[in-house]
């Protein structure tokens, strides 16, 4: 389950290069996509290969997993912006293909549900990326959410919002709640890979590898789920078991259509 790569180039290499696999064998792909940091650099390959490739995206349908409540939807620091500027801008999608959690204003529980039950409408998301905050939130499902949730309002932590405020310029436009996919909507996927990067995600990954199945840390939820891989950098994989991790090199062998 945990993969060990040298360095996130070559972990964004692997993930962009499922996903160019599935968009080219699939007529219809519905992919569950993340914001932060660690996603740059798969979207940065991704828009690479399927730009050189002239991949047809017809059929795609692109779900994001969480967005800020409160923020306007082209303010520089939602996750709107950041698909756009990171992704979306960078490929001819057009608007039916993408879809983003309502989390301009407060959104009703009928709003949030609507968003799971739209993504069940085009068949469950195929392949769903995710990171990792460093309190173990996926999404942003905080510690303590019920597994079975769906798109839910939350209440960010302290910790994740001392955590993303980094990239807010002035920290007192950082929001207080957003709104993101359930553990039981990222658990409907038929894939899932969870990507680390960095020292900073050390601890929680090592926490992660030894805790068993428990509220308190989100994505050990992942754990019961038939088909998720955890890939690290060396640096995020510094205080795990060798014995329970596997090599990058051994997955390369195994890409789904070759
Ligand atoms: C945010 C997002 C998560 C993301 C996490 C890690 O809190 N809601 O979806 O996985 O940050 O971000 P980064 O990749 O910047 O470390």
């Amino acid at each position: 389950m945990f993969y060990v790569f040298p360095t996130p180039a070559a972990i964004a290499e692997y993930v962009s290069e499922q996903m160019v696999q599935r968009i080219c064998h699939q007529n219809k792909v519905v992919l569950g996509l993340a914001t932060g940091s660690t996603m740059k650099p798969v979207y940065d390959r991704l828009i690479d290969k399927l730009k050189q490739q002239a991949v047809n995206l017809d059929g795609v349908y692109c779900f994001n997993l969480d967005e800020y409540v409160g923020l306007a939807a082209d303010h520089p620091q939602s996750y709107t912006t950041y698909m756009q500027e990171y992704l979306y801008d960078h490929l001819p999608f057009v608007p039916g293909q993408l879809f983003m959690p309502p989390g301009f204003r407060q959104p009703s529980t009928q709003e949030c549900l609507d968003f799971s039950a739209c993504i069940q409408q085009l068949g469950g998301i195929d392949l769903q990326l995710l990171g990792i905050g460093t309190n173990g939130h996926i999404g942003f499902n905080e510690p303590g959410t019920p597994f079975d949730d769906r798109t839910h309002v939350v209440r960010l932590s302290a910790q994740t919002r001392a955590d993303n405020s980094r990239f807010f310029d002035d920290k007192s436009e950082m929001p207080t709640e957003a709104v993101t996919l359930g553990l039981q909507d990222i658990m409907d996927a038929k894939e899932i890979l969870l990507i680390a990067t960095g020292a900073h995600k050390a601890k929680i990954m090592a926490e992660l590898q030894s805790c068993s199945v428990d509220e308190r840390l989100p994505a050990s939820i992942l754990k019961t789920h038939p088909n998720t891989k955890i890939l690290l950098d060396e640096a995020a994989a510094q205080y795990l078991d060798p014995e329970q991790c596997t090599k990058y090199s051994s997955l390369l062998k195994h890409h789904i259509y070759r």
